[in-house]
C-alpha cells in the first residue's frame, strides 16, 4: 500500500513540477511527444500556466517531495470535447513499482468521469511497464502509429489507447 498524497496541482508546485517533468524528458525522451530541448528553455510562467489551464495531479511522498505526475486535459473545442487525454504520466524511478503509478492514472480516470465519455492516451509501444498499466486499468489499445516519434534519428510506434467512460 503506498503512502503518497495525492492532489491536483496549483501554479504554486510549478517548481517541483517543473523539475519533475524536465527530469522526465530528459531521462525518458522516447517516452514523450514533448522534448526536453523544447521545454527546458521555456519560463516559470509557461509551466504555471500550464497548471492553470490542464488538470495535473501529483503524488507526494511523506517528506512532501513530489514523486509523481498524470496529467488530463479536455479540449474545448465543440467536435471533440467529448475526448480526454491523458498525458504527461511520470513518476520518478525511486517511486516505481509502489502503486504511485496506479493511483495516479486512477485519480485522471475519476476526474474524466463526467467530463469526457472516453479518455485516450497514447504510448510508445516497447513501453511495456506503462502499457501493462494501462491495460490493468481498463484502456484498450485501438491503433498504432508507426515512426510516431522520432528521437535522435531512431523512430518509435506509438500504440493508441482508449478507456470507454459512458
Ligand atoms: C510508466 C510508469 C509511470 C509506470 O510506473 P511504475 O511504477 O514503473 O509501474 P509499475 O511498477 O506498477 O508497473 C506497472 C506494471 O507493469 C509491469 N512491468 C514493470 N516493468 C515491466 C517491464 N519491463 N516489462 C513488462 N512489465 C513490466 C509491472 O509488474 C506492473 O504490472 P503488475 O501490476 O501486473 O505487476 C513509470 O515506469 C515511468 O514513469 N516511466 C518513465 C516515463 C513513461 O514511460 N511514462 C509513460 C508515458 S505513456
Amino acid at each position: 500500500m503506498s503512502s503518497f498524497q495525492l492532489r491536483r496541482l496549483e501554479p504554486r508546485d510549478v517548481d517541483a513540477y517543473r523539475a519533475l517533468r524536465l527530469d522526465g524528458l530528459l531521462l525518458h525522451p522516447e517516452a514523450f511527444g514533448a522534448s526536453f530541448e523544447d521545454e527546458a528553455k521555456q519560463p516559470l510562467d509557461w509551466f504555471a500556466n500550464r497548471l492553470a489551464i490542464a488538470t495535473v495531479f501529483g503524488g507526494f511522498d511523506a517528506a512532501g517531495g513530489l514523486m509523481g505526475v498524470a496529467g488530463l486535459t479536455v479540449p474545448s473545442a465543440i467536435k471533440t470535447k467529448h475526448k480526454g487525454i491523458l498525458w504527461g504520466m511520470y513518476v520518478l524511478e525511486q517511486a516505481r513499482g509502489s502503486g504511485l503509478s496506479r493511483r495516479l492514472v486512477e485519480v485522471v480516470i475519476e476526474e474524466a468521469r463526467g467530463r469526457v465519455e472516453q479518455l485516450q492516451l497514447t504510448v510508445v509501444s516497447s513501453n511495456a511497464a506503462a502499457i501493462r498499466l494501462y491495460s490493468k486499468l481498463g484502456f484498450v489499445g485501438y491503433g498504432l502509429e508507426k515512426r510516431a516519434l522520432c528521437v535522435d534519428g531512431q523512430y518509435f510506434d506509438e500504440m493508441l489507447m482508449a478507456l470507454a467512460l459512458v
